[in-house]
């Protein structure tokens, strides 16, 4: 119930701002600011433009701002949401712990926060989290290297390498424990071999998800560990990171006729890798409906849902969740997931 209260208060009010005095009814008064990390990203256009469209549908004013995975830009985007008045930002942040004061400011002027797929972190100014459930995209990318490996049956020894993300993003902690837990057991029964020996987040980190920064250290473990050894298993994060892999993999003669593909993870089912998927150089990624996670937030009349309230603590607070639960896609069912669902047309690929 006390949540209940909270949210009542003081979430994504959009429609509740009567309690600050501003009348709704006239909603083309109402500006709302979207505050995306970056462009470059798939993703991160799709999730934009999905709540600007379901915003504007229903009447709201909306500020739609990309930041380039700059820190500055982003600061000064929401500098500006909050003059513009904006009475609910919607943020995914490019750096998680650099927003604090300026979500101080924000919170004086009235403004609702809501973190938007990343959680931002040291402030008590969010007032909901809406993701996808971060640990099971780890657990996912882990459970299928399980299954296609055998190695439950204690099949291997296979050699792997580890991508992951960026550490200044939160929920790359979650999808790299997610996948670890399932795969270390292996690792400490030699059934899976990690060559480079790099096996903490921090070796395996790759800043801002940067493709190049993903292939030039795959090449540097090719060149160093795979002289004489083939890599069979490449966890990767996200499908940003499977993408520069597979290019250091592909330059290294990986994808010719006696070097098999290893078996490649990854993340957001961007439509440039599911056309490797559906060619074989990808294995498989994980879907991410984001017109789901779109919906979470852009509610209107109702309190927007929690089915978190524990595992997200951003050090200042446990902030109030709501966790869309993603699926995997491979070349067995990407027309079910991605075509018969309408995310993407077949033609697309
Ligand atoms: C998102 C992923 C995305 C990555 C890089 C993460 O915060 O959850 O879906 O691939 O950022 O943009």
């Amino acid at each position: 119930m006390r949540l209940k209260n909270i949210f009542v208060i003081c979430l994504l009010l959009i429609l509740c701002i009567t309690t600050t005095g501003c009348d709704l009814s006239d909603k083309k008064i109402v500006k709302i600011g979207v505050a995306m990390p970056t462009q470059t990203r798939q993703r991160w256009n799709q999730d934009g433009s999905n709540m600007e469209r379901m915003l504007m549908e229903q009447g709201y004013k909306v500020d739609l701002e990309f930041a380039n995975n700059e820190i500055e830009l982003q600061l000064s985007q929401i500098r500006t949401m909050i003059d513009e008045g904006c009475k609910v930002i919607i943020i995914t942040a490019v750096d998680a712990n650099s927003l604090s004061e300026i979500l101080d400011e924000a919170k004086s002027a009235g403004a609702k926060i809501i973190s938007y797929d990343r959680l931002i972190m040291n402030t008590d100014a969010i007032d909901y989290y809406a993701t996808f459930d971060n640990l099971a995209v780890g657990t996912m990318q882990g459970e299928y290297i399980e299954e296609k490996l055998d190695l439950k049956t204690g099949k291997g020894p296979y050699n792997l390498e580890i991508t992951a993300g960026s550490v200044d993003d939160n929920n790359t902690i979650f999808f790299f424990e997610g996948a670890m837990e399932i795969l270390r057991p292996y690792i400490q029964t030699g059934q899976l071999v990690v060559r480079s020996g790099q096996v903490n987040l921090k070796q395996c980190a790759i800043p801002h998800w940067k493709e190049d920064i993903a292939k030039e250290r795959m090449t540097n473990i090719i060149k160093n560990y795979y002289d004489k050894n083939h890599l069979d298993v490449a966890l990767c994060a996200n499908d940003s990171t499977a993408f520069g892999v597979i290019n250091a993999l592909k330059a290294e003669g990986y994808g010719d006729e006696n070097k098999k593909m290893p078996l490649i993870t990854g993340q957001d089912a961007d439509r440039k890798n599911m056309k490797m998927i559906i060619s074989g150089e990808q294995t498989m990624s994980i879907f991410k409906d984001t017109r789901m996670l779109a919906e979470q937030v852009v509610v209107e009349g109702k309190e927007p849902e929690t089915n978190d309230i524990g595992n997200y603590n951003n050090g200042v607070k446990i902030v109030p969740s709501f966790l869309v639960r993603p699926q995997f896609v491979d070349k067995s069912n990407y027309k079910e997931v991605l075509i018969d669902s309408g995310y993407y047309y077949e033609n697309e690929f």
